[in-house]
């Protein structure tokens, strides 16, 4: 694996496998890879001849109050997993390099609706920041194929419409969520939780099964089941930020008449935001 910090180098090293004939795999991250990640390698190097990692953690994505400054960067422990994950390229550019004219002037990507609301509500501008630093990635790369994780269940919605729109031919991959023995999503920002909220997390995610196992019996009061799944939330010193059931491709409220549904979660532990989703399709239940 060669690591590459410039948009030239890495444009090269693309074009040089290309010209071998080879399928291009991209996994953009923010570092600090766990073993979500690795499966997101894994997934590409599985579906294409050549695959591209980046790390950048990109301050456009960032609100003023948010966690650029502390996120964690690990490139050393990175590059080892990437490796060993099956990466052939990592691309780990500076804030300059990726926005050399400076951001307050950066043209911006904005997918309309899918962006607003549930994580776009709390964080607003972030998936203009999402979407316009993807769609840098893609032009810098133009990958066959891309990968995200499902865990970010929005972020892959708007950037699969983001592609369809814009005519990008890259096929997006949704990568299922990993998730530790006793359930939480793996995140680097689990790694911000204390002992005892670490204990509490896992949480989340039983609560969005539990709904997730009443709507699969039938039951139909949605607002009911959002209703008492908060309160287990907050009686679990979780606060919620959102807890919804939504159409999974619009992302639109869900009623009892949709198929295919998303329950959807963002909990405050401390200062630590966390988020989660189950999807359920019931056609194909
Ligand atoms: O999911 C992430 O880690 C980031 O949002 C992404 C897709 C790498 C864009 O910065």
């Amino acid at each position: 694996m060669i690591t590459v910090k410039t948009v030239r180098e890495l444009r090269a090293a693309v074009a040089r496998a290309r010209s071998e004939g080879k399928r291009i795999g991209l996994a953009p991250t923010m570092g600090n890879l766990h073993s979500g990640h690795a499966a997101l390698i894994t997934k590409a190097a599985q579906r294409a001849d050549f695959v591209v990692a980046t790390i950048f953690v990109n301050p456009l994505q960032f609100g003023p109050n948010e966690d650029l400054a502390t996120y964690p960067r690990t490139l050393a422990a990175d590059q080892e997993k990437l490796l060993q994950a099956g990466c052939h390229l990592l691309f780990t550019p500076t804030v300059e390099e990726m926005y050399p004219h400076g951001m307050a002037d950066q043209t911006i990507v904005s997918v309309p609706s899918l962006s607003e609301g549930l994580c776009g509500a709390s964080r607003p501008g972030h998936f203009d920041g999402v979407a316009t630093v993807v769609s840098k990635l893609f032009n810098m790369v133009q990958p066959d194929l891309a990968v995200f994780g499902e865990k970010d269940f929005q972020q892959l919605a708007v950037i699969r419409a983001l592609v369809r729109d814009l005519n990008m031919p890259i096929q997006i991959i949704g990568e299922p969520t990993v998730r530790a023995a006793d359930g939480l999503a793996l995140s680097s920002r689990n790694g911000y939780l204390s002992e005892e909220q670490r204990a509490i997390a896992p949480e989340l995610y039983r609560v969005i099964c539990q709904i997730g196992d009443a709507i699969s019996k039938g039951e139909q009061d949605f607002n009911a089941l959002l209703d008492q799944g908060k309160h287990q939330l907050e009686a679990a010193g979780l606060r919620p930020d959102y807890l919804e059931i939504r159409e999974a491709t619009s992302l639109r409220p869900a009623t009892a008449e949709h198929s295919d549904l998303v329950i959807l979660a963002a909990v405050f532990l401390g200062k630590t935001r966390l988020i989660d989703n189950l999807h359920l399709n019931r056609e194909h239940a």
